[in-house]
């Protein structure tokens, strides 16, 4: 595959000032949201959501590139246009998650499925229009999790999965996902990034993949949801820590880092986008922006709930955010937050 071909797809994804809308949440996934709104949990609605997200009249002015799940990459938008022919003509890039999913291993960790059959589903994918794609796994901090064993057997599948990507000419996202969800420090979480770091990037080596062709999406290193308050961590702190973790982890030849939003509310994704991107004595040298799902969904999906009188309200809080994070990439405050639902 032409390096170059990647390199463009690259470059449209980090258009300065814009990211990537993660819209990609599976079936179970966006069924548990709408059954917390009482929204029904059906094809139908699913495909009413996704319209209302990904035809929000100037998306594209803050918005890059979409990662869609399979449901939604085959279908169409209410003017019976397919989602991806209309996200492409907003010069859209347009992306599909390819994981399929987390299965439960005995110790309570989560290994990611979906490697066997993955070079079909590619050329599928390609063939319809994808030109990045995305591969997740989940790391738990506890006092016996994540295991060597998990973070080598994830790292070495997110090379297998990169390594094919490239080969069918399109961009891989690998994202490695240490979850918010515990009681550990800030310390702890970037522990476990520098080791599963240290794994992927032998892996890498392994494998013989270019890492140049290749995004890492990540979270902010944060200290855990329930954590004791003595752990909390100011934006700025998050800022500062999350960049010398990434300076010393991170090889300066990746294609790009993107961001992930977690469980973070709306404000704290952005803060910390902002205060990470504000840091003077930037060392790092790869091109980065936000892909965030509920940073980006969260009140629009409550706005909504649903009902197609709300869709306009709904594409104001999704713009609104949008626009806050595309801000926060260019150093600019954006005037204060406006958050009217509950996080
Ligand atoms: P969040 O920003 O909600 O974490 O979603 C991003 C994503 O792609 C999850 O896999």
């Amino acid at each position: 595959m032409s390096q170059d071909t990647l390199k463009l797809i690259l470059e449209k994804i980090f258009t300065p000032n814009k990211g990537i809308l993660a819209a990609d949440e599976s079936t179970k996934s966006i069924n548990a949201h709408f059954a917390r709104l009482g929204i029904p949990q059906t094809t139908e609605y699913h495909q009413k959501y996704r319209d209302m997200l990904l035809e929000t009249p100037e998306l594209n002015k803050y918005i890059s590139g979409v990662i869609l799940y399979d449901e939604t990459f085959y279908q169409k938008n209410s003017a019976g246009v397919p989602f991806v022919a209309s996200l492409k003509e907003k010069n859209i890039v347009v992306g599909i998650k390819v994981d399929e999913g987390l299965f439960k291993e005995e110790n309570g960790e989560e290994s990611t499925l979906g490697i066997k059959n993955l070079k079909e589903r590619l050329k599928k994918y390609k063939d319809h229009g994808a030109e990045f794609t995305k591969w997740r796994s989940v790391y738990k901090i506890t006092s016996e999790t994540p295991t060597k064993d998990h973070i080598k057997n994830t790292t070495q599948l997110f090379a297998r999965y990169a390594k094919e990507v490239i080969a069918s000419g399109m961009v891989p996202i690998c994202e490695p996902e240490i979850l918010i969800q515990g009681k550990h420090s800030q310390e702890e979480t970037a522990q476990v990034f520098a080791a599963i770091m240290l794994y992927l990037i032998q892996a890498f080596k392994e494998h013989e993949v270019s890492l140049s062709s290749c995004i890492l999406k990540t979270g902010f290193i944060v200290p855990a949801d329930n954590a004791p308050l003595s752990y909390e961590a100011t934006a700025e702190e998050v800022g500062e820590k999350t960049h010398d973790i990434f300076s010393s982890c991170i090889p300066h030849l990746i294609g790009g880092v993107v961001f992930l939003s977690g469980g973070l509310t709306t404000q704290q994704a952005t803060s910390y986008l902002r205060a990470y991107c504000l840091l003077d004595n930037k060392e790092t040298n790869y091109p980065e922006t936000f892909s965030f799902g509920r940073g980006l969904q969260r009140e629009a999906i409550q706005a909504w709930g649903g009902e197609d009188k709300n869709i306009a309200l709904a594409r104001q809080f999704l713009l609104k955010n949008c626009r806050h994070n595309s801000l926060a990439l260019d150093r600019i405050e954006s005037h204060a937050f406006v958050t009217p639902f509950q996080e």
